[in-house]
């Protein structure tokens, strides 16, 4: 599937400030690109499902049933926003991706390979970038801010499976437990010099 635009993916635990840090990204890029700035799960049909049962213990479902409407959003926003935006040559940032799914659903038991497997038809990013932020700090944000409450231990095993995807360099990792204002430098740095290296994708 060929594609004129290019395809950021931001990632990182629960409160560690990813949703900050791809809005201020989205602002800095704006200047000189269109950009076009989602999330997953998405705002789409699946999305908004998803959104509507995941928050509450009760309504959780299977990890595996999880896993494929994850997935399912993943196609369904790329046909309806994703794509259509990459189409006409946006900066796509998408706030979590394939490797949410990997981190959370893979750390909850699911195999990689599988995960890997029910997410095969979902476009390739041009680049990911994990903003790390130390497992003990998240919590301490998300007791403050929301209901429901991950443990430590969660958070720990989903930052291991995402720190095995920087070891292999399949993600981008950025110190995440500096002050917002750095962080937001060393993201834009970052992003700026991989769009350099993306070829014929100049401001
Ligand atoms: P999100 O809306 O990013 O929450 P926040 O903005 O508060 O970080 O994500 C909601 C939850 O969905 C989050 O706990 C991670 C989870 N998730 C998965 O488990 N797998 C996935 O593939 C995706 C996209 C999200």
């Amino acid at each position: 599937m060929g594609k004129k635009g290019i395809f950021i993916v931001i990632e990182g635990l629960d409160g560690s400030g990813k949703t900050t840090q791809a809005t201020l990204l989205e602002k800095k890029l704006e200047k000189n690109y269109k950009v076009l700035l989602t999330a997953e799960p998405s705002r789409c049909k699946i999305g908004t499902f998803i959104r509507e049962s995941y928050l509450y213990e009760d309504k959780r479902l299977p990890t595996e049933a999880e896993a494929l409407l994850f997935a399912a959003d993943r196609i369904e926003h790329m046909y309806k926003e994703v794509k259509p935006a990459l189409d006409v040559e946006k900066l796509v940032i998408c706030d979590r991706y394939v490797y949410s799914s990997l981190a959370y659903q893979g750390s909850a038991g699911l195999s990689l390979e599988w995960i890997k497997t029910i997410n095969a038809r979902a476009l390739q990013p041009d680049f990911s970038i994990f903003i790390d932020v130390s497992p003990e700090r998240v919590i301490e944000r998300l007791q403050r801010k929301k209901s429901v409450m991950e443990t430590l231990e969660t958070q720990k095993k989903v930052r291991e499976v995402y720190l095995k995807f920087v070891e292999k360099g399949e993600l981008v990792r950025i110190d995440g437990d500096k002050p917002k204002g750095v962080v937001a430098e060393n993201l834009y740095a970052k992003v700026l010099g991989l769009l350099k290296d993306a070829k014929g994708f100049v401001a």
